[in-house]
């Protein structure tokens, strides 16, 4: 599907990954739709943008993702293509995680992603088309020590992308996911004691910048892909998983975090 014309929702788009998403979906001729708590950060991207709109809103309640749907559809109309990229989550074993956090870590991305597509999809299966892009994490396929709450989220996140791609089959509405290693946002300092915890083998993966994971979410809705998996190093790294799992299990837990 093409982008330039089209409108882009990008959610978590006040910095990192979703801000150069967002720039990049401008500069491709895109109408932008904002989406996340930071007003300023968005009225700053929104006017370097220029075809861009603002909706600040905290996507870790539900029933606020719900609201957002409606807020959309009735300021910006159906999206052509929602960018499911908004997400936190500190790497935590299961019983150090406070009950709080770890409701919130399920809650982006996991439900929001899933609300917010919800809410959207009428408008996109009706007009017959859409693209869905939710971008996930390496440790949705290959599970890392001491990240399990952050672990569930993103597998949850990455059943939701499979299940609703087979939904979607032939309605002209495509889903697609966006798997980038370490990528040189704010992110491990957003999410402190994170970094801590990569595996020394993960670290063999060179880091991306955030532009370059722009660049794979817009190539995932023009090529149509169903999976963009960055840098190589991963991708071969994730075939690794595919083949043999025990060999990359026993790798992430020799070389990751231990109590
Ligand atoms: N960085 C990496 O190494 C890496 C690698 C693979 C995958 N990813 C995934 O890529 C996605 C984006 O990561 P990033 O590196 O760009 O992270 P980031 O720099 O920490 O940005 C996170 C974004 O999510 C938004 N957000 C957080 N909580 C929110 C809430 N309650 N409501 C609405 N928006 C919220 C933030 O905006 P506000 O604070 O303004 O709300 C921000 O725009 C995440 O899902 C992450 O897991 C990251």
């Amino acid at each position: 599907m093409r982008v330039a014309g089209r409108t882009v929702l990008v959610t978590g788009a006040s910095q990192g990954i979703g801000a150069a998403t967002a720039e990049a979906a401008g500069a491709a001729g895109a109408h932008v739709v904002l989406v996340a708590r930071d007003g300023d950060a968005l009225n700053a991207l929104a006017e370097r943008i220029g075809r861009a709109s603002v909706l600040v809103a905290d996507l870790s309640d539900a029933e606020r993702v719900r609201e957002l749907g409606e807020r959309v559809l009735a300021e910006a109309g159906v999206p052509d293509v929602l960018v499911n990229n908004a997400g936190v989550g500190r790497w935590l074993f299961l019983d150090e995680t406070p009950e709080q956090e770890l409701a919130g870590m399920l809650a982006l991305p996991f439900t929001a992603a899933l609300w917010l597509t919800r809410a959207l999809l009428p408008g996109m299966r009706e007009r017959g088309s859409g693209w869905v892009v939710n971008v996930n994490s390496p440790v949705s396929r290959l599970p890392i020590p001491g990240a399990t709450g952050y672990a569930a989220s993103r597998y949850a996140l990455r059943g939701l992308t499979a299940a609703l791609r087979l939904d979607l089959r032939g309605t002209g509405v495509g889903v697609s996911e966006v798997v980038p290693g370490k990528v040189s946002s704010r992110y491990f300092a957003n999410n402190p004691g994170a970094q801590e915890r990569i595996p020394a083998i993960a670290r063999l993966i060179p880091t991306v910048p955030p532009e370059r994971v722009a660049a794979a979410v817009l190539r995932a809705v023009t090529a149509e892909r169903a999976e963009v998996v960055l840098p190589w190093q991963l991708r071969a790294f994730e075939l690794a998983g595919r083949l043999a799992p025990g060999l990359t299990s026993y790798l992430a837990w020799r070389t990751g975090t231990h109590r």
